[in-house]
This record gives C-alpha cells, sequence and structure tokens, in this order.
C-alpha cells in the first residue's frame, strides 16, 4: 500500500502564522505538525510516501524530509496548484499510486492512542473497499460526520452539516483500494466548488463497501486547526513525553523499530544533534537493546 500526505490548502484560518509557513510545518510542541501525519503512515508500514503541497512550500517540505532515506522511506513530492478538496490528492497522485492501494492523511491530523499500531497494521492489510475512522467529538458540525443505525450500521455521510445526526467525526485517514482514483475522477465540485471527500466515501458506501472502525474513549484524535487546537496539541504531546521519557511522532525511532534503519544509523543522526533534546533521545535509542513499541 502507497501513502498520501495532503499537505496545501490555503490555511487561512490561522492567519498571520500560515501568511509565509505552510500550516504543516508549524510545530506542535517539539517536532514540526507533517512528523505526526508521516508517523502514523510509518506506523501503518507504508513506506512509499507522496507528500503534496502548494508550489510556494513543496521546497520546504523537500528540505525537511528530502527522499526519505534518512529514515527508510521513499518519498516524493507533487504540487496542488489550487486546493480543489481532499479527494483530488487522488488524481493529483494518480501516477504516483499506480494503480494499488492507498492510505490518505491529512497534514495537520494528529492521531495518539495505545493499540493505534495494531488498528493500522489492519487498515493497511486492506483487501478491498474502504476503511475509514469514527470519533466522537463535541463539535461535529466541523467535520465529516458519520450518521450509524441502532446496529451501528452506517447510515449517512456529511461535510461539516449545520444539524450533525450524530457526534461522529471522520478523521482525516482514509484507506482505500484500486478504484479510488477511478471514483474521484466521476466526482463533481460541491457548492463551494471543491471536490468533498464525504462524496467519495459515499460511492463506496453505495457499493456497499465502506467500513467504520470507531476510536474509543481512550484514544486522542487531536485538532490543530485552530491557534487553541495548536497549543492544546503542544501541550498534549509536552505531557505525554515528559512523563513518559518517550517521544511521539520520533519518525528516527519508528524507522529503527521497524528495522528500516540500522543502529548505527540513529547514532549517526543523533550526533549532529548532539546538543538538542531531540539528539538525546535518539542517542539513548540507539543504546537500547530493545525500545518500546
Ligand atoms: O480533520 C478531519 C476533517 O478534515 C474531516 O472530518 C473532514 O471531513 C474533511 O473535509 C477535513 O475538514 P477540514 O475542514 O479540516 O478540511 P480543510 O479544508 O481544512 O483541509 C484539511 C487539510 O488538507 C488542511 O491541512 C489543508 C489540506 N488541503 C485541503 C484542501 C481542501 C489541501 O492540501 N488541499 C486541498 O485542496
Amino acid at each position: 500500500m502507497k501513502g498520501i500526505i495532503l499537505a496545501g490548502g490555503s490555511g487561512s484560518r490561522l492567519y498571520p502564522i500560515t501568511q509565509s509557513i505552510s500550516k504543516h510545518l508549524i510545530p506542535i510542541y517539539d517536532k514540526p505538525m507533517i512528523y505526526y501525519p508521516l508517523s502514523v503512515l510509518m506506523l501503518a508500514g507504508i513506506r512509499e510516501i507522496l507528500i503534496i503541497s502548494t508550489p510556494e512550500h513543496i521546497n520546504l517540505y523537500k528540505i525537511l524530509l528530502g527522499d526519505g532515506s534518512r529514515v527508510g522511506l521513499k518519498i516524493f513530492y507533487k504540487i496542488q496548484t489550487e486546493p480543489r478538496g481532499l479527494p483530488d490528492a487522488f488524481i493529483v497522485g494518480e501516477e504516483f499510486i499506480a494503480g494499488e492501494k492507498v492510505a490518505l492523511i491529512l497534514g495537520d491530523n494528529v492521531f495518539f492512542g495505545q493499540g493505534f499500531t495494531p488498528v493500522l497494521n489492519e487498515a493497511s492489510s486492506l483487501k478491498e473497499g474502504a476503511l475509514i475512522f469514527g470519533y466522537y467529538v463535541n463539535n461535529p458540525e466541523e467535520f465529516g460526520i458519520v450518521e450509524f443505525d441502532k446496529s451501528w450500521q452506517v447510515i449517512s455521510l456529511e461535510e461539516k452539516p449545520n444539524n450533525p445526526k450524530s457526534n461522529y467525526a471522520i478523521p482525516g485517514l482514509y484507506f482505500c483500494d484500486e478504484d479510488v482514483v477511478e471514483i474521484t475522477m466521476g466526482l463533481e465540485p460541491s457548492q463551494r466548488g471543491e471536490l468533498e471527500i464525504t462524496d467519495l466515501l459515499n460511492d463506496y458506501l453505495k457499493r456497499e463497501k465502506l467500513r467504520v472502525q470507531l476510536l474509543g474513549r481512550g484514544f486522542a484524535w487531536l485538532d490543530t486547526g485552530t491557534y487553541d487546537g495548536l497549543l492544546e496539541a503542544s501541550n498534549f504531546v509536552g505531557t505525554i513525553q515528559k512523563r513518559q521519557g518517550l517521544y511521539i511522532a520520533c519518525i528516527e525511532e519508528i524507522a529503527y523499530n521497524k528495522g528500516y534503519i540500522t543502529r548505527q544509523d540513529v547514532q549517526k543522526i543523533a550526533d549532529a544533534i548532539s546538543n538538542t533534546d531531540y539528539g538525546k533521545y535518539l542517542k539513548m535509542i540507539s543504546q537500547k537493546e530493545e525500545t518500546h513499541k
């Protein structure tokens, strides 16, 4: 399975922060935001990843992540000239996807919770259709929403409804089969002039090929779309990291645990940044026989 991180858009809700930098490079505590969705794809075992961003910002991601080989990945880049909607990622990425299954994650989505890795492993072994997640929130009107019947069958999917039929938001992580490009090609832009992810998912629903997995109460799916959301996400990551001494979304650590890079590779990266906490953490990781998974 391949992976796409959508890191374009105008970021207008975070003005003036996003006047000169890309939203997905803003730090969440001690790392650029994009490290968090990138680590999710890595935990899902996905190693070929396309980053989509704007003409102005794409080079910043190249500087940050290069060809990905430092963390055992193959990272590719593509420009989205206009924010034409989330499913547009499958059109921009058509050549990269090359008829395979694909996971799309939004560059501003931060996930954290025990047991997430097995969930991701199962998701990335998707056989057919699409798999999405449902997460109970108190502000459903701000998200794509999924409505269930009494036996938890999906009834409907709606994008930011004024009167939400449920509190279950659809986080920005979508696992899709090989049909996704063709289905996207058949979508029409909505009234706001964008292709809507809920229209794509509704198509899978009509074909009875949509699965929704709920992420429970102990799970954190954090909002980074507002100033307060950014601060709260940073505080959340900082709190957990300081309490446990274990990092969230440390891409070198994940690459090492997965066997993509060697102990020597980690040491080399750590030595180059030994005056930082991040460098000290990597050094500690590289000295451990077995790291905590
Ligand atoms: O975060 C989850 C939510 O993300 C879902 O529940 C919604 O169904 C989904 O539409 C989306 O809602 P947002 O209001 O967060 O979408 P937004 O337009 O802000 O775009 C999400 C990210 O994708 C953002 O970081 C910018 C990027 N983006 C967006 C569009 C429309 C692009 O790179 N290109 C685009 O064309």
